[in-house]
């Protein structure tokens, strides 16, 4: 099948990052999707967890966490067959093309790039690292190493493909043609709202709901949950709207006809909570099953993720390569011989 394209996105292994539903409506659904349609590249971040996180522990997690994050991937049903999934240091062309790039942004630049304040808050950090400074200019050369089309990505990274498109145009502008300007996919799925009924499901505030939860913490999971709150008796007109019990069934429960009865009995009083939630356990842990066994099948075979990963290298390597070499004789530097 011809594909209509190549995307680019990938995740920081910074650890310890369970995936959760939230992770699964806000970016893994869409990438299962596009893996069809586009030739997907997933690389894990490696080099940039060291711009938070350099310390030597640090760094002898980061083989482990790769490997979860990978295990996450597969899990959700990203086939190694269609996507190719690489460890960013294992292509370290990168880093030359990264070296290039700073060449081609100004300090005042990259300090105004609002993802470096958070990132210096989130780590308690005062003076950034030249690393951290230019975490964008990695990504660009990320993204432009493989000459991607399109990078789905949250919208707190959208600074960073803005930087992606200027660095592409300034190289093109001085040396010729050699990049394409690609394009943000900001998805426009709405964040799904924790257990608790707060906006958004998150491991830090004790909200979620994690793919590789068995079947019963899901059913205590959700028989616990929030929903309206003025509901004492099950023949209280309810709301749906904003009610996260309804929102997983609209985001989970492929049964569309039972989603929009229980709505319509909510909404008039003739329909308990319990049944309302015991419907979602229902879908939620058929949703889970399959993603729960390729987790299984996967996290009992590390070899195979390590196999994974290195022929998602080797493929990326000649790309690499390739543009890189094209960049260097457009500067005219010289193509690597
Ligand atoms: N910065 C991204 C994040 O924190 C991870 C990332 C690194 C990335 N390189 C990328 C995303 C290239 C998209 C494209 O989520």
């Amino acid at each position: 099948m011809s594909k209509k394209g190549r995307i680019l996105t990938g995740d920081r292994p910074t650890g310890g990052g369970k995936p959760h539903l939230g992770h699964y409506v806000g970016s893994f659904a869409n990438r299962v999707r596009l893996q069809d349609e586009y030739e997907l590249f997933l690389l894990v971040a490696d080099y940039h967890a060291l711009t938070t996180h350099p310390s030597r522990e640090d760094v002898a997690g980061l083989r482990d966490s790769v490997r979860q994050i990978v295990m996450g991937y597969l899990a959700v049903g990203i086939d190694p067959e269609k996507a190719t999934i690489y460890r960013q240091s294992d292509v370290p062309t990168v880093a030359e093309l990264t070296l290039l790039f700073t060449m081609l942004v100004t300090v005042a630049r990259v300090e105004r790039v609002p993802t470096l304040k958070e990132k210096m808050a989130e780590s308690g950090i005062e003076n950034p690292s030249l690393g951290l400074l230019s975490y964008p200019v990695l990504q660009a050369a990320d993204i432009l190493h493989v000459k991607a089309d399109l990078v789905p990505v949250g919208k707190d990274q959208e600074s960073h493909i803005e930087v992606t498109r200027e660095i592409a145009r300034r190289f093109n502008t001085l040396y010729g043609e050699v990049f394409p300007e690609p394009q943000a996919l900001i998805g426009e799925v709405p964040t799904l709202m924790g257990i608790d009924g707060r906006a958004k499901m998150g491991k830090s505030l004790g909200n979620a709901i994690y793919l590789m939860d068995d079947p019963e913490t899901v059913r205590q999971k959700v028989m616990s949950m929030y929903t309206d709150p003025k509901r004492i008796h099950a023949h209280i007109p309810g709301t749906v709207e904003g009610n996260p019990v309804f929102q997983y069934h609209d985001a989970f429960n492929p049964d569309k006809a039972e989603v929009e009865d229980l709505k319509e009995r909510y909404r008039t009083g003739r329909v308990g909570d319990v049944e309302v939630k015991k419907k979602l356990v229902k879908a939620l842990n058929a949703f889970l099953e399959p993603i729960r066994e390729r987790y299984a099948y996967y996290s009992a075979r590390p070899a195979l993720i390590d196999d994974i990963l290195a022929a998602g290298a080797d493929k990326v390597r000649p790309i690499s390569k390739a543009t890189l070499d094209e960049a260097r004789e457009a500067m005219g530097l010289g193509a690597l011989r």
